[in-house]
């Protein structure tokens, strides 16, 4: 079996590839665990000046494993997955994504995090939360709002209205759309003009435009908070098994 993380370094940059494709870049624990290491050592690297992340043809990420959300029910929320948030809203080092396909839940609240965003042609970006009885997540309910404005965030955070490549990129999540085949080049072409800009100015512009990290910080450990209580719900129970049981 492929490692469903992929981590690969060519000179400055490092990519991180989400590589589950059978179950549509759905995360387990353990790509959580594998994700946030490769964002440390890349914050503790010289070598390294930014970071992206990819998916597979056709899915970015299916969002959490909807098996692992039951297990949480029982057992509680593991704080892995947070740090795999924390991790990405302290990144120093510039983040860019390749959206090639599906981009659910935290594959599409995770982009609020990134400083560029290639997607194809045939992206959808859907965050279903409420309909699995959760709330939004990754600082998405801080983000979201000031990023795409109030009316366009309620409408996907909590109606769950998906946004096709052209709706994300006019809602400001995504800077260009391109051929889905053309993802991971146009993403790396971005990611080496930004790696030939001066780095220490880059850092700056970068801190100064991203606001207050504590208040992102503090919106990621108040929405897990809820979404922790919530997860242990009968109506998100039910939710879960019922996608997990669903007839194709
Ligand atoms: N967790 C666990 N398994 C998932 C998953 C998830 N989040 N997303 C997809 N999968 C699995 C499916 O169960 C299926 O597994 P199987 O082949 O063993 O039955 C496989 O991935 C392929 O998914 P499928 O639904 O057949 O593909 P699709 O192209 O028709 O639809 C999605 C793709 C992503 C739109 C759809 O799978 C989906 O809605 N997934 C759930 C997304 C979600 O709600 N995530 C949590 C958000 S908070």
């Amino acid at each position: 079996m492929p490692d469903p993380i992929v981590v690969m370094d060519d000179g400055a940059v490092r990519i991180i590839r989400i590589n589950r494709p059978e179950k549509k870049n759905a995360l387990t624990l353990a790509m959580y665990v594998e994700m946030t290491r490769a964002l440390r050592e890349a914050e503790a690297s010289d070598a390294i000046r930014y970071v992206i992340f990819a998916g597979a043809p056709g899915s970015f990420c299916a969002g959490n494993d909807i098996a692992d959300f039951l297990k949480a029910a029982d057992s509680g929320l593991d704080p892995r997955a947070l740090q795999f948030l924390n991790a990405l809203a302290r990144s120093q080092k510039p983040l860019v994504a390749a959206v090639g396909g599906v981009a659910v839940g935290i594959g599409t609240t995770m982009l609020f995090h990134f400083d560029h965003v290639v997607a194809g042609a045939g992206a959808v970006f859907s965050t279903p939360f409420l309909k699995l009885v959760l709330i939004p997540e990754a600082a998405s309910s801080l983000l979201a709002p000031t990023r795409m404005g109030y009316a366009r965030a309620f409408s996907m955070l909590v109606m769950g209205r998906p946004l096709s490549a052209e709706e994300a990129r006019d809602a400001g999540i995504v800077n260009a759309v391109v051929d889905s085949a053309k993802v991971d080049d146009v993403a790396l072409k971005a990611a080496l003009e930004i790696a030939a800009l001066p780095a220490g100015v880059v850092a700056l512009a970068r801190q100064l435009m991203r606001g207050h990290l504590n208040d992102v910080v503090e919106r990621i450990n108040t929405e897990a908070m809820h979404f922790k209580e919530l997860l242990k719900s009968d109506e998100a129970r039910a939710a879960f098994e019922a996608f997990l049981s669903r007839r194709k």
